[in-house]
């Protein structure tokens, strides 16, 4: 049956050539494990647009309703949270995708003649997904992400001449704002989508024209030779399940993260960009001063240039790494850089205070005037006085500093101490009180 309605189909369509150039590429030395990147990479493209356009249902991209729009996703629209959880976790996937992509590429040579631009446009594709981790990380526009764009827009700033221009057209205006936001919403949902598509499309044009490298080996790679269907496609398939299944996991377990809304006088924020940018990030905090431009605009642009120079810079006979010392000590260097800048960075990020600095002052205040001596916050303290574990559910903030002022005004028969506190003091308990609740 099935059978007859191909066969229907193909008298019609005449769909066998495309078959035959869709699935019937010789892959020489045969299939293996380690082709499996470049499949997930697409997938996981795939994957972001599809997520992508499920959450522009209810994103809006405005400032005063983003956040909550965000909010909304994640607290009342049905699966909500694990769409927004792929879509985050997946961006990272993609990330990690790609890298080992280029690493397989890296170390087999396969970018040497005749792939040069094979692995030119890979290039601008890696760009091209920076970008869109980039402008994807404003959108939900909370602290996070309104403090580290900031500073990567700042970045821009530092280039010469063109910078402050620059700086403009990005932000859309003098400041980080509405504008801004619109138009990293436009830049995410349809300018790179569709150049992303594009090259993606170029990109396999050119692979199946010039044909995979296959291994370093010339003479492994002339012995066999099997075509891409069904070995390859089957090893990509049961790559993929895999993939899909870990960041599907991530998104139940561990849902994306939303910090405070956006505020823009809150300037105790410690920025953190996407642990994709924090080894560069922290590259950035060694070079200060007159050494910043470095940092800012010098490293990067030598570095994407040297990657698209690369073809033509190991220009020497065979793919195998042990011929072509040079280049894989330049490769392992610049991994051992990223990993460690990548380990400091993290070690630093992991001990941010997380939240309020008036709320840590707040709980550092309530340990210092031990009142847990008479009360208790989730079983810690003595039960001499109410339990204040949810006290911010029940209890308003001028209540509260009132209370602290001079318990007696409210309770008459208090016996809780009036501590003298200022107005600092005062605040930073009051905070630390509304913080708890159920
Ligand atoms: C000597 C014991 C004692 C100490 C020490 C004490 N309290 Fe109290 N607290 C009480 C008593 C008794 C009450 C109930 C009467 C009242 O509301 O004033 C109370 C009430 C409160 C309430 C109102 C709870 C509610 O919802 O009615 C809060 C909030 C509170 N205390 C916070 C604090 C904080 C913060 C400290 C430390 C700075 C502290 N207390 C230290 C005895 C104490």
């Amino acid at each position: 049956m099935s059978r007859r309605i191909v066969q229907w189909l193909d008298n019609r369509l005449n769909l066998s050539p495309i078959r035959v150039a869709l699935l019937d590429e010789p892959i020489p030395g045969g299939a293996s494990w380690i082709y499996i990147f470049g499949s997930i990479t697409l997938f996981f493209f795939l994957l972001q647009m599809v997520t992508g356009m499920f959450l522009s249902i209810y994103y809006s991209p405005s400032t005063e309703h983003a956040y909550v729009s965000i909010q909304y996703i994640m607290d009342e629209v049905e699966f909500g949270s694990f769409i927004r959880g792929l879509h985050h976790w997946g961006a990272s996937g993609m990330m990690v995708a790609i890298g080992l992509h280029m690493l397989q590429v890296f170390l087999y040579g396969a970018y040497k003649k005749p792939r040069e631009l094979l692995w030119v446009v890979g290039v601008v594709l890696l760009i091209l997904t920076l970008a869109f981790g980039f402008s994807g990380y404003l959108l939900p526009w909370d602290q996070r992400a309104y403090w580290a764009t900031q500073v990567g827009i700042n970045m821009v700033g530092t280039l010469p001449v063109i910078g402050d221009v620059l700086i403009r057209v990005i932000r859309g205006g003098q400041n980080l704002g509405a504008m801004t936001l619109t138009r990293f919403f436009a830049l995410h949902t349809l300018f790179l989508p569709w150049l992303l598509m594009t090259l993606v499309v170029l990109h396999l044009f050119i692979l199946r024209r010039v044909g995979p490298a296959g291994p370093w080996d010339e003479a492994q790679a002339a012995r066999i030779s099997e075509p891409f269907w069904p070995k390859q496609v089957a090893m990509d398939a049961v790559a993929i399940g895999v993939a899909f299944a870990l960041i599907a996991s991530l998104a139940l377990l561990v849902p994306a993260p939303l910090s405070d809304p956006a505020n823009p006088s809150d300037t105790s924020f410690t920025p953190v960009p996407e642990w994709y940018f924090l080894f560069y990030y922290q590259l950035l905090k060694y070079l200060e001063g007159p050494l910043e431009i470095v940092g800012t605009v010098v490293l990067p642009i030598l570095f994407i240039l040297g990657l698209f120079a690369l073809p033509w810079l190991d220009r020497g006979q065979g793919r195998r790494p042990a011929s072509r010392p040079m280049v894989m000590g330049a490769g392992a260097g610049f991994l051992l850089v990223v990993v460690t800048f990548l380990g400091l960075s993290s070690y630093e990020v992991a001990s941010i205070p997380r939240s309020d600095p008036s709320v840590l002052r707040g709980t550092a205040l309530y340990q210092e005037l031990d009142c847990a001596g008479c009360h208790r916050i989730h079983g810690e303290g003595e039960a001499f006085a109410p339990d204040l574990s949810y006290v911010g559910d029940t209890r308003s903030r001028d209540w509260l500093i009132q209370h602290f002022r001079d318990p007696q005004t409210l309770v008459p028969d208090s016996d809780m101490p009036a501590y003298g506190l200022n107005d600092q003091e005062l605040n930073d308990l009051t905070n630390y009180m509304v913080t708890l609740k159920r």
